[in-house]
């Protein structure tokens, strides 16, 4: 493995939904996840997070395993509806009072707390009034983080606001196989600019409270045009667009690029400025890239997703691809210059069926080669320029991954979920071992 600079952040990442449990806990109020959850026939194993890793419990315990992994940084997410019950009105002190107890616990192991906002676990309530559908929800999104920011803006040493809008508008708002459920297609456009709009503010309530840096986590997805013909390469713009560009290119002061869906009706005056308000860090987290190639005649669509053929494939049926990651961070460098402000690779990881063997040992060889192949494509990027100061594993533990329950485990360290206990697996020796080169 080559070097890495002096100062190069190494971490994991989690989110509250998908290991705190405890959800009636210390005043917590429904979340939009909560709700999806309960709904017969949503989630392939039936399961839901009312207690998954049982973290709000165990933190004390997972705070150790980080400080056995030696990471520099933790990122979680802090539960929007621990903070604000029914996402408006004043803070839940009980409920900040938790993140003040694993913030304490990381810093004393000498860890960096990350605090992502939202990971998709919207009020329920706010659901009720429309939901990222509804420009309000952008406002309470700042007051939240001004609350937040109030109780950990000291400790806290970087803040993202927003995890992967682009999966929770298209998962949650366009197809609905995510909380909220709704199934709009390109009417969901309305969650895309509400959530940036409310991305924008939350950045000038932190920038009041904390003098801490300040970030987004987008999901980014190199795209490979399956098929050369005009309707192909419209067919893969118009990804790229979605999936890539809206997200960025307003925030990076370019402006909405012309992608499917887009509303101009939506869009203020003044709303544009909003949204560009600078942040010190991208936030990109990656899995694989994406195959398109021009739709079927008569398709909703504006492109097609064709699996990519000649990879090793993942638990997830994901193309493990890490020639994506170099290719992607090389692209983000290409298309913003000088715009583009230090990358961390917020989310990298990949789900396996790890099971522990006679002995108890979990062994995931496949991970390692994972992890490995991945370290190294963003060690050639950054040697080719790009400015990446960063590096997080998703995730620490095995967790409750959203629509597929507990079927998918992406953890350095194994959770037997019945009796909740944890396992280091090979590959959270062997990223501690990088982690201490
Ligand atoms: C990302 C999510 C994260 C987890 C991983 C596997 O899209 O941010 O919560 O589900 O995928």
């Amino acid at each position: 493995m080559p070097d890495f600079p002096a100062g190069f952040r190494w971490g994991v990442s989690t989110s509250a939904y998908q290991i705190e449990g405890a959800t009636t806990v210390d005043g917590r109020g429904p979340s939009i996840w909560d709700t999806f959850a309960h709904e017969a026939g949503r989630i392939v194993d039936g399961s839901t997070g009312d207690q998954a890793c049982d973290h709000y419990h165990r933190h004390a315990e997972d705070t150790a395993l980080l400080a056995g992994l030696g990471v520099s940084a933790y990122r979680f997410s802090i539960a929007w509806p621990r903070v604000q019950p029914t996402g408006t009105g004043p803070a839940n002190t009980a409920g900040l009072d938790f993140y003040d107890r694993l913030v304490d616990g990381l810093l004393a192991a000498g860890i960096d707390p990350v605090a992502t906002l939202f990971h998709w676990d919207l009020p329920q309530p706010l659901e009720d009034a429309g939901g990222w559908l509804h420009r309000d929800t952008a406002a309470r999104f700042a007051e939240y983080a001004d609350l937040t920011a109030t109780r950990l803006g000291d400790r806290v040493k970087l803040w993202i606001t927003l995890n992967e809008p682009f999966i929770h508008m298209t998962l949650g708002y366009g197809i609905g196989t995510h909380a909220p459920g709704r199934a709009l297609l390109f009417d969901a456009f309305p969650a895309a600019h509400h959530q940036l709009l409310g991305h924008g503010l939350a950045v000038a309530a932190l920038r009041a409270r904390t003098a801490s840096p300040v970030a987004i986590a987008n999901n980014y997805s190199p795209v490979r045009q399956v098929g050369d013909t005009d309707a192909d390469r419209a067919a893969a713009q118009a990804y790229d667009a979605l999936h890539n560009r809206l997200f960025t290119d307003p925030l990076l002061g370019r402006g909405y690029p012309d992608a499917p869906g887009l509303d101009p009706a939506v869009i203020r005056d003044g709303d544009l400025d909003v949204l560009a308000a600078p942040i010190d860090v991208l936030g990109v987290n990656y899995y694989n890239p994406t195959g398109v190639r021009a739709p079927e005649e008569g398709s909703p669509l504006p492109f097609e997703m064709v699996p990519l053929d000649g990879y090793p494939r993942t638990a997830f049926d994901w193309p493990v691809a890490p020639d994506g990651l170099r290719e992607l961070l090389r692209q983000l460098h290409h298309r913003y210059g000088d715009a583009l402000p230090p990358v961390q690779v917020t989310e990298s990881g990949c789900a396996y069926d790890d099971a522990p063997d006679a002995q108890g040992r979990v062994d995931d060889p496949e991970r390692i080669a994972y992890l490995d192949g991945h370290v190294r494509a963003m060690r050639e990027a950054m040697a080719e320029g790009v400015p990446v100061t960063g590096y997080f594993v998703w995730s620490l533990l095995d967790n409750w991954e959203w629509a597929e329950g507990f079927t998918k485990r992406f953890g350095l360290v194994h959770v037997d979920y019945p009796t909740q206990r944890r396992t280091p697996k090979s590959s959270y020796a062997w990223f501690r071992d990088l982690v201490r080169r």
